[in-house]
């Protein structure tokens, strides 16, 4: 029709929904702005001085009108919470299918790792119609994960894990940007998603050759960094395994008490680094901080790797 983009196209399910919720507010706004400067100036103009107005009688008080302005703007702003709420819960609540995509953000460039193997930066293919699900990180300092034809947006913290979830709806190319400003290359922190035919992201998974996976090549380095020494039983050091342990309540020595926490990134990421904040209870604070040693891309995949071995038989 008319070339003049207001907004970003709208290449999720989820892009649709949150543009309604924007012009539905939008238009409150712009009717109670209109309503209210309009009459601003017509009673400006009909009671300025002067003017032949009757202006005995004047009301001092109207039950009716207070009731109506309270009344209104109380149901349009009940509906605005309830209706952005529901949306929010979607938006940060990944569907149980999802693929998962690590995303590891650093001066100034994204690196995205597929759990199949397959590694990009600055550049993300997914497959269309496919819940993909980001585990974000950062390796320096705070970055922010933007595309907005999905219409998403999530801080990329050092030393914490954050996610995004989209469903792309259309092929094609999107823009991805780093969103906060992080230092001198701020502005060239910026990439694209590549929304490909589930077909097409097969033979570009492919293409590269069929490598370890993302689990795979976080085994090999839970070999390489002694981890599997102890963690996959020891003669000589008592070290919990590790099958099994994913996604469980883990009971945690607290002083005299036990607590449980879930067993999730968070958790195997601080025991990794921090292994003395959380020891599981029954074990001996006896393992070495692997922090400064180990890559975030690299965690993350000895993540995915332990991750791989949550539906084991938990070994004691
Ligand atoms: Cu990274 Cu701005």
């Amino acid at each position: 029709m008319w070339d003049f983009p207001l907004f970003p196209e709208q290449a999720t399910a989820n892009a649709q929904k949150l543009d309604a919720l924007m012009l539905f507010e939008v238009g409150i706004l712009v009717f109670f702005t209109t309503l209210i400067f309009t009459l601003i100036l017509v009673f400006c103009l009909r009671f300025r001085r002067g003017s032949k107005v009757d202006r005995s009688n004047a009301p001092t008080h109207s039950q009716a009108l207070e009731v109506i302005w309270i009344a209104i703007p109380a149901i349009l702003s009940a509906v605005m919470f309830i209706w952005s709420m529901q949306l929010f819960y979607e938006l940060y609540d990944p569907p149980a299918d999802a693929a998962e995509i690590s995303v590891v953000g650093k001066q100034w460039m994204w690196y995205l790792q597929h759990p199949q193997g397959r590694s990009e930066t600055n550049e993300l293919h997914v497959p269309l119609g496919q819940a993909v699900k980001l585990n974000m990180t950062s390796q320096d300092v705070i970055h922010s994960f933007f595309i907005p034809a999905f219409r998403i947006k999530q801080d990329v913290l050092p030393g914490r894990y954050t996610s995004l979830w989209f469903q792309p709806t259309k092929v094609g190319k999107f823009d991805l940007f780093c969103a906060e400003y992080c230092g001198t290359n701020h502005s060239i922190m910026i990439g694209t998603v590549h929304v490909m035919e589930p077909a097409d992201y097969e033979a570009w998974l492919a293409a590269k050759g069929v490598g370890p996976s993302q689990a795979e090549e976080g085994e090999r380095l839970f070999v390489q960094h002694h981890c599997a020494g102890c963690h996959r039983g020891s003669q000589t050091v008592h070290a919990p395994r590790l099958e099994g342990v994913y996604g469980k309540p883990v009971p945690i020595q607290d002083g005299e008490n036990i607590r449980f926490i879930q067993a999730d990134d968070r958790y195997i990421r601080d025991s990794i680094l921090e292994p003395r904040s959380e020891v599981v209870a029954g074990y001996e604070p006896l393992m070495p901080s692997y922090k400064d040693q180990i890559s975030e891309q690299d965690l993350l995949k000895i993540i995915a790797y332990i991750k791989s071995l949550a539906n084991q038989e938990p070994i004691q």
